[in-house]
């Protein structure tokens, strides 16, 4: 199963990503973290070794082998993963993306086409989870970095320009054929707040997956660079992102053999 996580800036799609990857490989899920942010932020959100992962080299864009039909990548995702990824906490391997090394260097098309074809083959094997953290910017839907997701999670705030951002991206969501796009409400501090999320999600309509709430110990665990999950792994962002993992993984069963792997 393949999941990615887009939307606003800031909208807490790292902390999700991040703490949907812990809770489903301490699970006993296989899972794969593809950082697809060019200012990547994942690993530190996973826990993992901040000098393994500095050691461990970006993908690379000589991976993608521009076959018409076939593997996407020009070598076995096992492969790729030997020495792409950096192991973590829980067991969770997280691959990088790229980011800018100097100035006026150019775009970074070729980053997201190999994170693209790495996310299209990681579909061939049936036991990985993997979990794509994206940028806030809407490219990444233009550019097709996350068009072989099973499931698109739109992480939203429960305020106008986030909401309209989880709309405007909804709408070029759903011109991807196999990709459920699905509504996940992070920082919900009242009955006020949820509610405009529902009003929002029956309105366009989206389906929404879950609600998080805003809460202090997500701040204080960034603040001290220590994973949520770790800090305050029975509060209450934890224990709302824990049924989201749940939830997600029964549309995994239930979809089986339509598309979600
Ligand atoms: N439920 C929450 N309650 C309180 N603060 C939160 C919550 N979720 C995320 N945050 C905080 O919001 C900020 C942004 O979170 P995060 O980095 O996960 O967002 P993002 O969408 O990945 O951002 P970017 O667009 O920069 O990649 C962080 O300071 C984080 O600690
Ligand atoms: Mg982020």
């Amino acid at each position: 199963m393949r999941v990615a996580l887009a939307g606003k800036g800031g909208a807490g799609k790292t902390t999700l990503s991040a703490s949907l990857c812990r809770l489903i490989a301490s699970g006993g899920s296989r899972v794969v973290a593809i950082d697809a942010d060019t200012n990547p932020n994942l690993a530190v959100a996973l826990g993992t070794d901040p000098v393994a992962v500095s050691n461990t080299p970006f993908l690379s864009a000589s991976l993608v082998a521009r076959r018409l039909d076939g593997p996407a990548l020009t070598c076995s995702t096992d492969e790729v993963l030997q020495q792409y990824s950096t192991v973590g906490p829980d067991g969770v391997a997280i691959i990088r993306m790229g980011m800018p090394q100097h100035t006026g260097e150019g775009c970074l098309c070729s980053a997201h086409a190999t994170a693209s074809a790495l996310l299209a083959d990681l579909g061939r094997s049936a036991n990985t989870v993997t979990i794509m953290d994206l940028e806030a910017s809407p490219e990444h839907l233009s550019r097709g970095t996350a068009r072989h997701a099973d499931v698109l999670l739109l992480v939203a705030e429960p305020y106008f320009r986030s909401l309209e951002t989880v709309r405007r991206q909804a709408e070029l969501a759903a011109e991807l054929p196999h990709t459920r796009v699905m509504v996940v409400a992070n920082k919900i501090r009242d009955d006020q707040d949820a509610a405009a999320i529902s009003e929002f999600c029956s309105r366009i309509p989206l389906e929404l997956l879950g609600m998080v709430p805003w809460s202090d110990e997500v701040v204080e665990a960034d603040r001290l660079a220590v994973p949520l999950i770790d800090h305050s792994p029975n509060g209450a962002a934890a224990s709302a992102i824990g049924r989201i993992a749940t939830d997600l993984l029964s549309l995994r069963a239930t979809s089986a053999g339509s598309g979600a792997r």
